[in-house]
């Protein structure tokens, strides 16, 4: 709900739980004055101390009012240049080489909905779900305007924040920084950030620090938004926890360079900006146009992060994820990379998907080397054809013979990159992005195409089109090994290479529409060598994202239950491999690698001809659980109870389905020891009058009980067992 007081010059937006709300100062300046849990009446105007301390400075049409300064003031946008000296949302540049802009409020509007902006991805909704507020403001000296959009979200305790700036100038503007979202908070307290970094094959685990005086920052150069730090974080209150405590938590809806930083100034007041990372970035706006940055989805919880979790997973399935996919249940797959990598033929992937149907599988996935000549990591990239010396008699017969088995059939792509060694390269070297003159950084052999340029796109459309088209295929597995170096476009001027960072995202996005928009029910699956770049950006086109390379059960422990703090089960693409594990060496129990996946897309990744018979039968009890608790995978409620990070002996996590019939519980023990040792949960989201049948334990118990007291959990002998309890409310059983 959208408020706007004109007595008290405020506006306020409500959701289900929270409140948020800015108001006008002195002059038209925008402040910022509450953001947390809902508070109906108030007017928080009293919580803006206007201040001036030493060596503040007084913004040209307040002088001589010594009353205000932008440097102390909790402001909804900050610029550089004119007197506010912590971070900036904004920083451009005039004609005459002047910087800055001073902000004031010139008018609103209201609308109902929230609409996608163009060419980005984004949240949606319906009159019904939504509505949106448009502040417009204008530097008076120059006519700059900036247009702050804050779509609302009520059900799902969101705002969706991101800045349009529009030239109105007259003249040229260079924007050296262009941030979506600033949030001040102007009341000092005790408050910690929640970072999830990490590398390649271990992505997202959860950090939590303390904030200080100084700037904190997370970010990306890498051209995606990485595996080193996801543009998902969250800042909390010190004794905030899963169930208690306030937290806010930040999405970034973009693939590419970001920084999130949170700065705690000089009066102790903490400044949050979210936005493209201003490094390498230098955007001209001639007069006239505009630039609009990627959203932020803000959230806040007043009840932990198990709240803010939920919210968002409910968010992003509802409002961001699009297509047939968003709700239904992804077909169960093989895939064959960690089968046979490379070294496949049409009999041997045949060979798998006879297997695969024999144990209930029902896609195969071809992964990377059926395409140009493809043996090893140098060479092929950009040759979109059928090698039809592994695939002899081309991509039809063979999906044909596969799909008369009773499987769909999925391919890998990795359209973003070129090897030198093709035919792509050999006729269009400059499609590549390097330096003229300079000797290319090269990464995982290879080189990455500019997607910044149409006629890389229109190319890579036309060739995937035409594979799409040769056969009946039903997933596609867009992969991106390697990060942007060498960031340099033939088709730019120079006084615009800074731009071809954000429209190498934008071509990205653009390509990934025309494929959808061709082909409405393919399922992609993100991936960028495992999850660096699982972004709210990219699950706005493809609904499930591979989240590791790192396949390993108890590595992903840790991978999964990080990347569910902003993102939801659905959509983190999770395989049962083989033991030991390709990367890490480490062997684990099948049933608590089935455990662990069904946290997530679940599928297989390993030699299906090389099984045990005892294996196939544990799988094909794996895959009809997965079934039968598909619905409540992909859309019940999840809560992490135990967390495997530090020296937690074991992780432990739940879904509970909408009417909370009905619940799952899994527990991986982590340290077992001699002794028999038992540790008791604390259920959470059961309905607190229902009865509750545990099928393991026999027993039934309210759903006040499990919450209350808890459920007790015994370890037994063996390496990193599993537990699956699965309680049913008594009038459902
Ligand atoms: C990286 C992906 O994460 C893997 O699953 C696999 O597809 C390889 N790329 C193929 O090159």
């Amino acid at each position: 709900m959208i408020c706007i007081d004109t007595e008290k010059r405020s506006f306020t937006i409500h959701t289900n739980t929270t409140t948020y709300q800015m108001g006008l100062a002195r002059n038209n300046i925008l402040v910022h004055r509450y953001y947390g849990a809902r508070v109906d009446d108030a007017d928080f105007g009293y919580l803006v101390l206007p201040l001036v301390l030493g060596f503040s400075g007084i913004p040209g049409d307040l002088f001589p009012d010594q009353r205000y300064s932008e440097d102390a003031l909790p402001l909804e946008y900050s610029t550089f240049g004119l007197g506010d000296y912590r971070e900036s949302c904004l920083d451009c540049e005039y004609e005459n080489g002047s910087r800055g802009a001073s902000l004031r409020y010139v008018s609103h509007t209201v609308r109902t909905g929230l609409t996608v902006p163009t060419g980005l991805p984004g949240v949606y909704a319906d009159a019904d779900t939504g509505e949106t507020l448009e502040i417009l403001l204008r530097d008076s000296t120059t006519g700059l305007e900036v247009v702050l959009e804050y779509g609302v979200v009520e059900k799902y305790d969101t705002i969706v924040r991101s800045a349009r700036i529009c030239n109105r100038t007259g003249e040229k503007v260079i924007l050296h920084r262009a941030l979506s979202c600033c949030l001040d908070f102007s009341v000092p307290d005790d408050r910690d950030t929640v970072i999830f970094y990490g590398k390649h094959t271990q992505e997202r685990t959860m950090q939590r620090t303390p904030l200080s005086h100084g700037k904190f920052r997370i970010d990306s150069t890498r051209g995606a938004s990485s595996h080193q730090y996801n543009p998902f974080w969250m800042v909390c209150d010190r004794n905030a926890d899963e169930t208690h405590g306030s937290c806010w938590g930040l999405s970034f809806v973009y693939s590419g360079n970001f920084v999130a930083q949170a700065e705690l100034d000089q009066l102790s007041q903490t400044r949050l900006v979210m936005g493209i990372h201003p490094q390498g970035f230098r955007w001209t706006l001639e007069d006239g146009e505009e630039f609009q940055t990627p959203q932020v989805i803000l959230t806040h919880s007043a009840a932990g992060f198990d709240a803010l979790s939920n919210n968002l997973h409910h968010l992003i399935r509802e409002h961001l994820m699009r297509g047939p996919w968003r709700f239904r249940r992804p077909p169960v797959l093989v895939n064959n990379w960690e089968a046979t990598y490379f070294n496949f033929d049409e009999e041997k992937l045949f060979a798998i998907a006879q297997q695969a149907r024999d144990i209930g599988i029902e896609m195969l996935v071809m992964d990377d080397g059926w395409f140009g000549i493809r043996n090893n990591d140098w060479t092929g990239l950009g040759d979109w054809f059928v090698n039809e010396t592994k695939l002899k008699g081309g991509l039809k017969p063979l999906v044909e013979r596969i799909a008369g088995l009773g499987l769909k059939f999925g391919i890998w792509f990795e359209p973003e990159m070129i090897s030198e060694d093709s035919d792509l390269f050999r006729a269009h070297p400059d499609w590549a992005l390097t330096i003229p003159g300079r000797v290319p950084v090269r990464s995982r052999k290879q080189l990455v195409l500019d997607m910044s340029r149409a006629d890389v796109r229109d190319y890579l459309f036309d060739a995937m089109a035409k594979i799409l088209h040769s056969a009946d295929i039903s997933y596609v597995k867009w992969d991106m090994n390697r990060h942007l170096s060498d960031v340099w476009s033939a088709m730019l001027p120079s006084d615009r290479q800074g731009e071809v960072y954000h429209r190498y995202v934008l071509g990205v996005y653009d390509l990934l529409e025309r494929v959808l928009t061709e082909f409405p029910d393919l399922l992609l699956e993100g991936c960028s060598g495992g999850g660096g770049r699982f972004d709210a950006g990219m699950l706005y086109y493809s609904p499930q994202i591979w989240c590791s390379d790192n396949t390993d059960a108890v590595s992903r422990l840790s991978i999964q239950l990080g990347t569910s703090f902003g993102y939801p089960i659905k959509s983190m693409g999770s395989h049962v491999s083989v033991c030991p594990n390709h990367g890490t060496g480490r062997t684990t129990p099948l049933k608590t690698r089935g455990d662990v996946a069904m946290m997530g897309t679940f599928g297989y990744e390993l030699d299906l001809c090389k099984l045990s018979e005892d294996e196939k039968t544990e799988m094909r009890r794996q895959i009809e659980q997965y079934k039968q608790f598909s619905d409540l995978i992909c859309t019940g409620d999840f809560h992490r109870l135990a967390l495997p990070f530090g020296d937690g002996r074991c992780a432990a996590w739940m879904f509970v389905s909408p009417d909370k019939r009905e619940a799952l519980l899994t527990c991986v023990w982590l340290h077992v020891e001699c002794d028999l040792h038992q540790l008791v949960l604390k259920l959470r989201g059961l309905d607190p009058d229902k009865q509750y049948y545990i099928d393991l334990k026999k027993y039934s118990l309210s759903g006040r009980t499990l919450m209350t007291a808890g459920l007790p959990i015994r370890s037994f002998k063996a390496e990193y067992p599993s537990l699956v309890y699965h309680l049913k409310a008594a009038d459902t059983i």
